[in-house]
């Protein structure tokens, strides 16, 4: 595709990253094989060299894998990508390879809870110090990183209050710093919002969330510059295995042909969802960034390009939450986001659960507080769903 003008991100999805074989096969091979042979000793010493291109063994490279980078990078516009076996693993891998003993990362508060014990409560026992720091509050950023950092970490929107924070202006005060910042784009996926083109280094994903869009199988992403991204990022992976397996890439694949069209239903459903909540008496705040109350709206007009398909609402109380969550039937009571089924979790007894309360609070998870992830069903069939265990 060389040849070509630069191309839409719905062109992108089905077209980058095709290398068809000489079999010319039109959809995506499964290159489903652990390791891959040579022809002589030489060329096995030469591939493993690096003086000749090829493959070796799947924990490295693999082909249905790579292409999976390849279109991923494609739509986040960045030079190169590698692919994890979670979105966990993208941030551990991230974090690991980037930083060591004695250094220091500065990260959101508002993030997803595996993300918050992962930064708090074990990179320290590798001598690595992290600070939390509230997303949106930009001088908050710049006292922290006054002391020397390494990484800021963030999530915009974050998982689950949807806080967002200006990324042009927390890249120029971390890049100001000497500190790279790495951007969680599970929520938006790279069809909302392209991290690195706001000055971020490196881009970050679940592939469970959207990417994959149908609750299959689990995956993550790390995109970036090139020497970022094919050097430490990628000798930490080869070296220690979070690797993704082919057949979670091909399935990966074949959710990034399909993630423009479904982000935008997911962004229809979601606004009609969260504007029918809005319009309610009994809920003391509803969270999307289609409703004219979003406090972050001048932020998103400037760095997203859709409202996004999560939404969040304070059911008043714990009482209250449990009983809608009990009392919904469209909705799936399960942990997973991004899915074609919508799904009703409640925060702060599952994904934020290991939090302390105190951080739960301090990140806006309230007991009342319920997310929802808006999926392909009509609209009309959920509100239906949500007035009759709202009544309850
Ligand atoms: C924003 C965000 N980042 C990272 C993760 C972790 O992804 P995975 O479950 O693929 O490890 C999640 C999971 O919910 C998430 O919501």
């Amino acid at each position: 595709m060389a040849d070509l003008p630069p191309l839409h991100p719905a062109t992108l999805a089905v077209r980058a990253g095709r290398h068809p074989t000489p079999l010319r096969e039109h959809s995506e091979a499964c290159f489903l094989t652990s390791s891959f042979t040579f022809d002589s000793a030489e060329q096995q010493a030469a591939i493993f060299a690096g003086a000749e291109k090829g493959y070796l063994y799947s924990r490295f490279t693999n082909p249905t894998v790579s292409a999976f980078e390849e279109r991923y990078a494609a739509l986040e516009g960045a030079e190169a990508a590698v692919a994890t076996a979670s979105g966990m693993a993208a941030i551990a891998t991230t974090c690991l390879a980037l930083l060591s003993a004695g250094e220091r990362v500065v990260c959101a508060r508002e993030v997803f809870g595996s993300t918050h014990l992962f930064v708090e409560q074990w990179l320290s026992r590798w001598g690595i110090a992290a600070e939390l720091v509230p997303l949106a509050d930009l001088a908050a950023w710049e006292r922290a990183l006054a002391r020397p950092a390494k990484l800021c970490l963030v999530e915009t929107p974050s998982n689950p209050t949807l806080a967002m924070v200006d990324l042009r202006r927390l890249c120029e005060i971390a890049h100001a710093a000497g500190a790279l910042v790495a951007v969680d784009n599970a929520f938006a996926t790279p069809i909302l919002q392209r991290p690195l083109a706001h000055g971020a280094d490196l881009v970050i994903t679940s592939a469970t969330k959207y990417i994959d869009g149908q609750g299959r199988v689990l995956g993550g992403v790390i995109a970036g510059s090139a020497p970022l991204v094919q050097g430490e990022i990628f000798s930490f992976l080869r070296t220690t295995g979070p690797c993704l397996s082919a057949f979670n890439a091909w399935l990966l694949l074949k959710g990034l042909e399909t993630l423009p069209v479904r982000m935008a239903a997911h962004c229809a459903g979601a606004t009609e969802v969260a504007t029918w909540l809005a319009d309610r008496t009994d809920l003391p705040a509803v969270t999307h960034p289609s409703l004219p109350s979003y406090p972050y709206r001048a932020v998103a007009a400037r760095q997203m390009e859709g409202v996004g398909g999560l939404l969040t609402f304070d059911a008043g109380n714990l009482e209250r939450a449990v009983r809608v969550v009990n009392g919904v039937s469209l909705f799936s009571r399960t942990a997973n986001l991004g899915d074609t089924k919508s799904i009703i979790s409640h925060p702060a007894s599952t994904t934020h659960a290991r939090l302390t309360e105190e951080a739960r609070l301090a990140a806006g998870i309230t007991p009342g507080l319920i997310r929802l992830s808006i999926g392909l069903e009509d609209p009309r069939d959920l509100i239906a769903d949500l007035a009759r265990a709202l009544a309850m």
